[in-house]
Parts: C-alpha cells; sequence; structure tokens
C-alpha cells in the first residue's frame, strides 16, 4: 500500500482512536461466562470468546427503558435476543445478571428492591452461564450439560444453528415474534411459527389471520421461496421430519459473514447478511415479495400471477364463484368447479405447472411413495382433489395428497408441477401415448370439434371483447415457462411502440417504456432481428433461460411475445435508468458518493459471478457496459441484457457463424482480435467499468482510461484517477479503499486472460479480505483507435461494434 504523508498521519489518528475504544470496551466486558456469586449490570458486558457477540443491558427511546440483549459486536443495533421483552428497566444502574440460588440465570432491578425482572425459568440448576460465538447464550449444570439456551427462546431472530419449528416430544415451540416498534421490542402483533401438519411449512400470523406462507418443504428449499438457492452459496439450510422434531435450521457457511432471520415489525421475514466491506446488512430476501405472496390473495382453486396482465385466473376447469367480484378484482371468494367430478373413470389430472404448492395442513403425505404411484391412490380416492410429488430431487418423488379446497397457489419461478383432478370433459388434452387407437381416433374427432368450437368462440369472443373491455382475461401466460404476451396488450402498454416512450436503443434493437392494464411498469425490448431470425423453438428456450436466471442484480426477464418475425422481451423497469447516465454526467455526477459508488460496483460484481458461476446455467455476458447497467429506485445496479448475444447467434448447416458482439473500451484484447469468448472477457469489461465508475470518465478512443489509470498506478499516484466531484468528500479508510479498488480494477484488465482473476476472487479483493498482487502493464496502452483501424470495424452511436467472424471452429 502506498500513502502520502498526510495519509499516514490520518492512519495513526485512526488506529489511535479504535485502540482507545478497545480498551473502554475492554473495561466493560466481564470475560464470556458468569458463575454463581458473580454478576454483571450497568454498561458492563460479556462478549463471545471470539468477540462476535455482546450480551449486556441497551436503552431504547431515548434511554428510557433497559432491556437486557445480545447483539452482533461489530454492529450494535442488530439485537438478536432480548431477555425481558416485556418488562423493560427504567435505568441500566439499577439491573444485574446473576445466577440466582436455585440456578437460574435472572434480571434482578435494585430499584424494586431487587425485585426478579426476568428469569431462564431452567429445568434444572445452573452453575455456568456462557455467550457463544454463534450467539447462543447456553446455561449448563455442574455436569456440564446444557440446561437452558436462548436459541430454544427466539425474539424476532434466528440465527445461524438456531431451530424454527417445534419438538414434539415435549410440544415445545420455537417461535419467533415481531417486535411491537423499532423502539419496542415487545412481542408485536407478527408471528412467524411451523405448521406441523401435512407437509410442514413457515408461516407469518398477523393476530388470528395467516398473512404468508412459504410453502413446504420440497427437499432443496421452501416450495414458494426460490431465492433460498440464490444465496446457497453463503448458508447451507436443513430441514428435521422425525417423530420427534419438526425444524428447520440455516449455518453460515465456513468463511461466510454472518446472517440473520428476522420477522420484522411490518411482518416482513427478512434474511439479512452483514458485509464486512461496507459494515452494512444487506437484504437477501424478504417475504412476501409481492402481492401474490399474501396469503389467499385468489382464494380457493384460484392462482395467482404476479407478471400477468391480471393477478388472480382460475385453474382450468374451475370459473370464480362471484364473477361481480371478480370483476371489481376482488378474488378473495376464489373459483369454483365448471363440471362436477364423476368419480370412478371419469375424471383425469391436469398439470398445473410451476407453481408453489397450495396449503397442505389438510393433506396426507406420504415420502416413501413415487410420483406414479401417488397419481395411481390419488385417482383411486374420489375425495382427492390433487396430487405432487413432496420432494422435487431426482425428477420428484413422495406423495402429497389434497382432499378438498386449494388455496393460496400462484405461479412461481422454478415451481412444482400440481395435478389436478378434473372431469373428463374439462381437460382439453388426452394424454395420447396411455391411450389405446380407439381413443386416439374418438379423441382426435373430438379434439378437431373442439378446435372448430373453440375457434368460433374465439371469433365470437374477440367480437365481444372489441364490444366491451369488461371481460378480464388470463390467458396472456404459457403455463409453466417464461410468461408469453400478446403483441397487442404490449403495443397497449406502450402506446403502440410511441417514439416518445422509447427509452433506449441499441445493437440489438430499441427499447420502450410500457405501462400495463393494472399499472406495472416494464421496459419493453423489441429486437432487431433483421432477417436473422432465430429459429422459434431455439429463441423460446433461450429465453426461458434467461428468465431462470433471477438474482437481486440483475434486472428481471418478466416475458416475451413472438409474433411471426417480431420477438419482443419484457423487462422489470428501473426507474433510475443506466448508470452510465449517471458518471458520464456532470452533474448528475456529483450526486453519487463514493460508497454509492462503491455499492454499485458490489452489485455489479454479485450479478456478474452469479452469471458466471452460482446460477445453475452459467453465462458469459460478453457487452458489460455502464450503459447495460440499471439502477432501481433505491439505486441498486442490476445488469442487463445478459443473454442477448446468444438470441443473434444463428447456426446453418455446417457452418457456424457468430456475430461478434461488444462496445468499444470494453473489448479485451483476445475479444475483439481473435473472437475468443470466456468468463474472462467480462472480467475485462468489468475491470474497466470499475475504473470508470471511480473516475467518472469513459475509456474510448479520445482518451484512453486504462493507460491514463495505469500511469498513475506505476507513478504512485493512483488518487488521483479518482473523481474530483467526490475526492474531496472522502474519509482516509475510503481513500484507501478506493486505492485497492484501482489496484483491483487494473488486475482485471491484463492482457493475458489467465492472469486476470474469476469473478469469485474479485470480490474478497475489494474487501480487504486477499492480499493482492501487483498488477501487469495492460495491453490496451495501444491507442484504441489503432485497434479500430486494424478492423475496420462498424460503430453505431452507442459505441457497439458488430463483426462477423466466420468458420469459429475452424480456428
Ligand atoms: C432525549 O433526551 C434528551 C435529554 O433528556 C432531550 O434533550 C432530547 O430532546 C431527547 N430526544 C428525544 C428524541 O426525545
Ligand atoms: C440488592 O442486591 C444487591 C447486590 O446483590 C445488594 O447489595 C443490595 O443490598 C440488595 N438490595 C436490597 C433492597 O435487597
Ligand atoms: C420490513 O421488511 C420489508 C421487506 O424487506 C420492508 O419493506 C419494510 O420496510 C420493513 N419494515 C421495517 C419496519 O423495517
Ligand atoms: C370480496 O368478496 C368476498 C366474497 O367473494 C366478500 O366476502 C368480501 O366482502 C369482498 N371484499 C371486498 C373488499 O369487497
Ligand atoms: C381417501 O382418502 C381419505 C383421506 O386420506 C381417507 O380417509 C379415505 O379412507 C380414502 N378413501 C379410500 C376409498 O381409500
Amino acid at each position: 500500500m502506498i500513502m502520502r504523508p498526510t495519509q499516514i498521519k490520518s492512519r495513526h489518528a485512526l488506529l489511535l482512536a479504535s485502540l482507545s475504544v478497545l480498551l473502554l470496551t475492554a473495561s466493560a466486558v466481564a470475560g464470556s461466562t458468569l458463575t454463581q456469586g458473580t454478576a454483571i449490570g450497568g454498561d458492563q458486558r460479556l462478549a463471545s470468546p471470539g468477540g462476535v457477540f455482546q450480551l449486556g443491558l441497551f436503552p431504547v427511546a431515548n434511554n428510557t427503558r433497559w432491556f437486557l440483549g445480545i447483539w452482533l459486536t461489530a454492529s450494535p443495533g442488530a439485537v438478536v435476543w432480548v431477555a425481558n421483552r416485556d418488562r423493560p428497566l427504567d435505568a441500566s444502574s439499577s439491573g444485574a445478571v446473576t445466577l440466582s440460588g436455585r440456578g437460574d440465570l435472572v434480571l434482578l432491578d435494585a430499584a424494586s428492591g431487587n425485585d426478579t425482572i426476568w428469569s431462564s425459568s431452567s429445568s434444572s440448576a445452573a452453575v455456568v452461564a456462557r455467550l457463544r460465538d454463534d450467539g447462543n447464550l447456553v446455561l449448563a449444570d455442574a455436569a456440564g450439560v446444557m440446561v437452558w439456551q436462548s436459541f430454544d427462546h427466539p425474539t424476532n431472530t434466528f440465527l445461524s444453528g438456531s431451530r424454527a419449528g417445534q419438538d414434539l416430544r415435549t410440544g415445545a415451540v420455537w417461535s419467533a415474534s415481531s417486535w411491537r416498534g423499532a423502539d419496542d421490542p415487545s412481542a408485536g402483533d407478527f408471528r412467524y411459527v411451523m405448521d406441523t401438519r401435512g407437509s410442514p411449512e413457515l408461516h407469518v400470523w398477523k393476530k388470528g389471520r395467516k398473512t404468508f406462507r412459504t410453502g413446504p418443504w420440497n427437499g432443496v428449499r421452501f416450495s414458494g421461496c426460490p431465492d433460498m438457492t440464490t444465496y446457497a452459496d453463503l448458508v447451507e439450510y436443513r430441514f428435521t421430519h422425525t417423530a420427534d422434531e419438526v425444524s428447520f435450521v440455516y449455518r453460515d457457511r465456513v468463511g461466510s459473514p454472518v446472517s440473520r432471520l428476522v420477522l420484522n415489525e411490518s411482518g416482513a421475514m427478512q434474511r439479512l447478511v452483514w458485509d464486512r466491506a461496507t459494515l452494512a446488512w444487506r437484504v437477501f430476501w424478504s417475504g412476501p415479495r409481492d402481492q401474490c405472496d399474501v396469503y389467499g390473495a385468489c382464494g380457493p382453486f384460484g392462482v395467482c400471477n404476479a407478471v400477468g396482465a391480471v393477478m388472480c385466473g382460475c385453474i382450468r376447469g374451475f370459473v370464480p364463484s362471484s364473477p361481480a367480484e371478480w370483476r371489481m378484482r376482488n378474488a378473495s371468494g376464489g373459483c369454483a368447479r365448471s363440471t362436477a367430478l364423476q368419480c370412478g373413470g371419469g375424471d383425469g389430472f391436469y398439470a398445473l405447472r410451476g407453481v408453489k404448492l397450495p396449503e397442505t395442513h389438510g393433506s396426507s403425505v406420504d415420502a416413501g411413495a413415487t410420483l406414479a404411484e401417488c397419481g395411481r391412490r390419488c385417482s383411486s380416492n374420489c375425495s382427492c382433489t390433487a396430487y405432487a410429488a413432496s420432494d422435487v430431487r431426482g425428477g420428484g418423488t413422495g406423495c402429497i395428497q389434497w382432499f378438498g379446497e386449494l388455496m393460496d397457489t400462484r405461479f412461481i419461478h422454478d415451481g412444482q408441477d400440481l395435478f389436478v383432478r378434473l372431469a373428463m370433459s374439462d381437460l382439453h388434452l388426452l394424454d395420447a401415448t396411455k391411450t389405446n387407437k380407439l381413443v386416439v381416433v374418438i379423441a382426435a374427432v373430438i379434439t378437431s370439434f373442439a378446435l372448430f368450437l373453440l375457434s368460433l368462440g374465439l371469433l365470437i369472443w374477440r367480437k365481444i371483447r372489441q364490444h366491451s373491455k369488461q371481460v378480464t382475461k388470463f390467458d396472456d401466460i404459457v403455463i409453466g415457462e417464461c410468461p408469453s404476451y400478446l403483441l397487442e396488450t404490449l403495443r397497449e402498454a406502450t402506446d403502440r411502440f410511441c417514439p416518445k416512450n422509447e427509452i433506449g436503443r441499441g445493437g440489438f434493437g430499441t427499447v420502450y417504456k410500457g405501462q400495463m392494464a393494472d399499472g406495472q411498469e416494464v421496459a419493453v425490448k423489441k429486437l432487431s432481428t433483421g432477417n436473422r431470425v432465430q429459429g422459434l423453438k431455439e429463441f423460446k428456450n433461450e429465453v426461458d433461460l434467461i428468465a431462470k436466471l433471477q438474482h437481486r442484480n440483475l434486472v428481471r426477464l418478466l416475458g416475451c411475445c413472438i409474433h411471426y418475425s417480431e420477438r419482443i422481451l419484457v423487462y422489470e423497469y428501473m426507474s433510475n435508468k443506466s448508470l452510465d447516465t449517471f458518471i458520464f454526467d456532470p452533474r448528475r455526477r456529483a450526486t453519487l458518493s463514493w460508497k454509492t459508488r462503491m455499492d454499485i460496483i458490489f452489485d455489479i460484481a454479485r450479478g456478474l459471478l452469479y452469471l458466471h458461476q452460482d446460477s445453475r446455467h452459467t453465462m458469459i455476458h460478453r457487452d458489460l457496459k455502464a450503459a447495460n447497467v440499471l439502477l432501481d429506485r433505491e439505486m441498486v445496479a442490476k445488469i442487463s441484457d445478459f443473454g442477448i448475444a446468444k438470441l443473434f447467434s444463428n447456426i446453418s448447416g455446417h457452418q457456424v457463424t457468430e456475430r461478434i458482439v461488444g462496445t468499444y473500451g470494453y473489448m479485451s484484447p483476445e475479444y475483439a482480435m481473435d473472437g475468443m469468448v470466456s468468463f474472462m472477457q467480462d472480467v475485462y469489461s468489468f475491470g474497466v467499468l470499475l475504473l470508470e465508475i471511480i473516475s467518472g470518465r469513459r475509456n474510448q478512443r479520445s482518451f484512453n482510461l486504462i493507460a491514463h489509470a495505469w500511469m498513475l498506478f506505476e507513478e504512485n499516484k493512483s488518487l488521483e484517477l479518482l473523481d474530483p466531484a467526490m475526492r474531496d468528500g472522502c474519509s482516509p479508510a475510503e481513500l484507501e479503499q478506493a486505492t485497492t479498488c484501482i489496484q483491483v480494477g487494473l488486475l482485471c484488465v491484463q492482457e493475458s486472460p489467465s492472469q486476470r482473476p474469476q469473478m469469485a476472487a474479485v470480490i474478497p479483493m475489494m474487501s480487504h479480505q486477499q492480499a493482492l498482487e501487483r498488477p501487469l502493464r495492460p495491453v490496451v496502452c495501444m491507442p484504441v483507435s489503432t485497434l479500430a483501424d486494424l478492423l475496420n470495424v462498424q460503430e453505431d452511436t452507442s459505441g457497439n461494434v458488430e463483426l462477423t467472424i466466420t468458420n469459429l471452429e475452424g480456428r
């Protein structure tokens, strides 16, 4: 690390300050254990052996009320457990924590004659209380056996290793209740409990009303929480369902930051992860996520679709039970069967694909059965209304059978298949493979007749719709795949692709802002396919794959539209537009503090890491640039346009024609010269982007930012690269972080792809968790314009380049 004298001075001051803080806390910390005869009170604390957690008295409401609690040392606001939730102390000086004569841990209040404010009420006498590094306060008896632990009495938080669920032998429940308010830890209105009936799942209740369900455990995650798998590199899950216990536990992986699962005051479950780089908590997941997660939003036999034009629909074979209410968008009454079940051979099953399974508390579960066996069982029991696999692993095994209403079903990313019993007459599709020839013939006749009727109906329906807009429809979706939109729907949403709604234009097409009938804002990307139209099936496959990539730092694909040669993608709308409109704009640039920029850089790194290795379908972006990073309302950065390059590749005969896509300044030498594609192309672009964000300058023909950054680095003047618009506002710690970042940026743009770090290494590097190598001289010290002349490429206004290289395979 290179520092100038002023920096060194401030480093000393910082060191001294932190030392004195250490000394101060040391004087108040009384070890990690409490034994008979010892007590802590006032500002004294227990600290866990590694110092991760502390136990002591903390105040709320301007020091007027005091509670005994445990918090993360690095973030004292993050109180993870409270003892005397409902009986606060008036002052810290009067409180004392000690082991009572009976062997209970007690909190005494001297102001009221040493009244016991709170007691652990342990099962047998404890001789020692120990605060552990996982945040668990454990009481043990003389033989060292645990007699009580705070993990068994959660307040509003679950930590790594603490259980949510129920001990079926003793009936003890491990549940959480929210704080009443930010200043009031007493038990609030919301509770988070395990429903142990049927296939167990976690529920949030508000007083007597259920507000949210996670969906049953499906062997990998909760059926309604697909996000759980997206951070499986940080935490692992264990779900236990035995005769003794039903419980859900997560564990932070070794080396991963501390995370906590909190039921907050507004009834949301949040997964928060401590970011050691920025010293802040990051929300990785929260539930309910949207309107469809609100319990029973579409009533019994309804199915909720968060991205459709209309939120609630009925499962096929069902119709709204109260059409008048439905027209007024009140779907809570749900749906009713249109044709009564025949029982016997007269029924069949309709596969509702990609859903969060309905509530299971009245259902029967057999983990040992196969899915086929499950179908036979349900088919032969007249009261069975639906079935599904209880475990999605290995293509689906185990058996859940429902016997009554199907409640709280919704379409969800990576959802499961639910087989719903319908009268044969309601099933449009017959499974031809299982029927004999005669049936096939009959079916064909029936089907063509049905098709005739259907087209007739469609014609009439169109007519009706033209006359009145009252009829709402729910056929915008293709079940189980990325939703399809009708061209008409998108035309309406964008005012017939009106130029005034245009929000972007690039090599791939034009982007319009649109508003759906239900008010949802979307970004509609009309691809400029020209005559390079990809096959329908390949296009659909690619789009389905893109839609499966979901991450906080990727712009979400909501659906697509295929209409003759027209190809349109529909994305979530980002209100703060793209990053280039900020960092290259002299006025808006000044609004970006160092911290904001750092958050954006980390966001991009995380999104890219997900594309490269964490998602199930890894992907190279190939065109990462400031214009492809969008910012949402909270300035969270999300990467867009991933996977699009693939949509444009075209395979015809034996000749592979690959269109090289990329943008000046962001293309790595090996990609620009040889069309060599690897993850390292993205790392290179990331390095350029990082330097651009920090400096507020564009890497372009007239100014080679990489060469400039390298020159400053060589002269030990790296900090001069910083955007003057924010440099003066930076603290010494931030300047130090900036120096590190610039070095990481230079490591990413090194000439040889094998010398560049992988994305997985970049994040620890930027968080000072990994020693940095000295970067090698980057190659692009050759002026970019030379490169362009060399290649003789075309460039459009946005800087996109397009080259065509044939016979890549032959290289
Ligand atoms: C907190 O207490 C101090 C001193 O009693 C008082 O000056 C201050 O206004 C109080 N703040 C709030 C937010 O109540
Ligand atoms: C309360 O306990 C403290 C310490 O155990 C003791 O010094 C004090 O006399 C007690 N006060 C009363 C009123 O019993
Ligand atoms: C609770 O969490 C939700 C979802 O993350 C958030 O929108 C809400 O603001 C939080 N409420 C409080 C009081 O923190
Ligand atoms: C919605 O419909 C249900 C019955 O279908 C009715 O009981 C309820 O009052 C309605 N709610 C509103 C807000 O109109
Ligand atoms: C159908 O299932 C229900 C619920 O499990 C059970 O009570 C009933 O006996 C079953 N009926 C038959 C005919 O198996």
